[in-house]
């Protein structure tokens, strides 16, 4: 069944399955996505980084090891970094097992691949462009991706996606590139640069044991570049003690690996 939709900014925070219902399917996996679908979750959070032969896929560590069987596909291969890898020799990899044997056989995801499964889950997407600094003009052929999958078609981009990431130049090329995108800049800049970053982005994402309730109120007495008060989705809060924290904070969002913990956390709100 298609995910509930949940209104976003209006008193309860966004709940954002961080790269998908992680705590319970291998991260950053259609599995994973798929999981936080069948909770009834719309939002999801990604990770994309580059292939050797340039193809985008859905990783957080710029390196296979943690979350795939790689050193036992490719003994030889060491350090085993995703961009030394093509997408075929990627592709073989079992992104599951590492989790749980139940998960076995489970891929990485391209990212065309990934945005079919998030459109065909009817789910709403926070993008992360991961450490861009090591894939120069990945901005450009992710936006390319996103569009061609119908992700930047007007419905799409006005509530469905946000792209965020801990580089402002990356951030900075997205706004500059599609200025219709809702950015996020990952990070817990000083309270005085916050204008600064508000020219680009719609969202400032921190961590969460970075924030206070005057830092959330600093951000919300901001507008971002379109006009709309200046958003805070703060990641990763797995407990029910973090999630009301945030909660009371005020912030718009709360990206997490275990989305029950947080709905049901929040369930007074
Ligand atoms: O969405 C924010 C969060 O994912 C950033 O940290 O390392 O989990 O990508 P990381
Ligand atoms: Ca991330």
């Amino acid at each position: 069944a298609p995910a509930t939709p949940q209104a976003a900014h209006h008193g309860r925070p966004l709940v954002v399955a961080h790269r998908g219902a992680s705590a319970y399917a291998p991260e950053n996996t259609l599995a994973a996505i798929d999981k936080a679908r069948d909770m009834g979750f719309r939002w999801v959070e990604n990770d994309v980084q580059r292939t050797k032969d340039g193809e985008l896929v859905i990783m957080h560590d710029d390196n296979l090891k943690r979350t795939t069987n790689v050193e036992e596909v490719f003994p030889d291969r060491a350090p085993w970094k995703v961009a030394d890898f093509t997408a075929a020799e990627i592709a073989r990899l079992d992104a599951g097992s590492w989790f749980s044997p139940k998960y076995a056989g489970e891929r990485v995801p391209t990212l065309r691949q990934y945005m079919r499964r998030v459109s065909r889950n009817h789910q709403s997407l926070v993008f992360e462009f991961k450490k861009p600094e090591l894939y120069p003009g990945i901005e450009y052929q992710g936006l390319r991706v996103l569009r061609e999958t119908g992700w930047l078609d007007k419905s799409h981009v006005r509530n469905r996606l946000v792209i965020q990431s801990f580089s402002a130049n990356s951030v900075r090329t997205v706004h500059a590139v599609r200025p219709d995108v809702k950015t996020g800049f990952l990070g817990t800049p000083p309270v005085a640069d916050l204008p600064a970053y508000a020219r680009f982005s719609d969202q400032i994402n921190s961590t969460h044991t970075s924030i206070s309730a005057d830092y959330v109120s600093a951000i919300h007495a901001l507008r971002g570049p379109h006009g709309k008060p200046l958003e805070i989705f703060t990641w990763t809060v797995n407990d029910a003690p973090n999630a009301v924290r945030a909660a009371k904070f005020g912030v718009d969002g709360i990206i997490t690996n275990a989305p029950d913990v947080v709905r049901r956390a929040l369930r007074g709100f």
